[in-house]
């Protein structure tokens, strides 16, 4: 049966309506690869993502060969959709360019130490990840929204942070860096019909507000509704998440790799 689509309310402004026609790609043409014009429109517009302090603090890996996509789709908790898209874009946090540019400049000697007062050699931590993480999502989500204007689907990949130690060494990644997203991109091979998104519980006016019961149900309704036909009970798409997602074996492998990751963000213990 095929599926209809209500309206967009904001076709009338070409952004918001981009943003609101999105949805995650998951099969795509085959033997169609993305033309340079569009690979260059959606790196271009990952670089004109806001970044703080204008650092970049992220590089992209621009994956076009077969066996790197086909080792991706092994390493990301085996999904074989990603092996049929003809590019994926890895968007690493990365501080290592930076600890590169201050030695290159000189900022580690011991005449800058002694002419400024600043700490010998200081790494990368967690205040620095917590903005390089930012900037480097927000140009994976400006790349997602470029990659749809020019007539890309994308998909999100979260399980680019698993697998630490292959991952490190598929890509060659250094210390100070930590794949973060990672979006396959290709012509969709069919129509996708946006897919509803819940907003109980999402915006809280001036303060948080921790969910009361009534809320809870509203959230749990509005998910249901939206897991249909397979919510056949109230609760179920919760459960679902609990059981699928929660207390995955994923899960548990991305926990591990991410500390692993840590580490070499750190520069405690680099992966290569
Ligand atoms: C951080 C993140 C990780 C994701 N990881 C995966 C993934 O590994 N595999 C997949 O098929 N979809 C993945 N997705 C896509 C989500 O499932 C999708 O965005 C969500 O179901 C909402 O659907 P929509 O994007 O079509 O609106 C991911 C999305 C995000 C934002």
């Amino acid at each position: 049966m095929a599926e209809t689509q209500a309206p967009s309310p904001y076709a009338d402004n070409a952004v918001l309506d981009v943003i609101e026609q999105r949805s995650s790609t998951r099969q795509f043409k085959q033997g169609v690869q993305p033309t340079d014009e569009q690979r260059a429109a959606v790196l271009h517009a990952a670089t004109r993502a806001p970044s703080a302090g204008a650092m970049m603090m992220y590089s992209i890996i621009d994956v076009r060969k077969q066996e790197t996509l086909d080792r991706l789709s092994v390493l990301c908790d085996n999904q074989p959709f990603i092996a049929k898209a003809p590019w994926a874009l890895v968007f690493v946090v990365d501080y290592a360019k930076w600890i590169d540019l201050f030695e290159h400049v000189g900022c580690f000697t011991p005449e800058f130490v002694e002419r400024t007062g600043k700490a010998p050699r200081r790494s990368s931590h967690m205040g620095d990840f917590s903005i390089a993480a930012q900037d480097t999502v927000i140009a994976a989500q400006t790349a997602a929204i470029a990659a749809e204007a020019v007539g890309l689907g994308s998909c999100y990949i979260g399980d680019v942070v698993e697998q630490a130690e292959q991952m490190a060494e598929l890509l060659d990644l250094p210390a100070h860096t930590m794949p973060l997203s990672m979006l396959v991109l290709g012509t969709p091979a069919k129509e996708r019909p946006a897919t509803p998104h819940p907003v109980e519980n999402i915006v809280m006016l001036e303060r948080y507000r921790r969910a009361d019961a009534k809320t809870l149900d509203a959230q749990v309704a509005e998910m249901d509704a939206m897991f249909r036909p397979h919510a056949k009970e109230a609760g179920e798409r919760v459960v679902d998440i609990y059981t699928r997602k929660h207390t995955s074996t994923f899960m548990a492998e991305m926990d591990r790799s991410v500390r692993a990751w840590f580490a070499n963000w750190t520069g405690e213990k680099p992966l290569r």
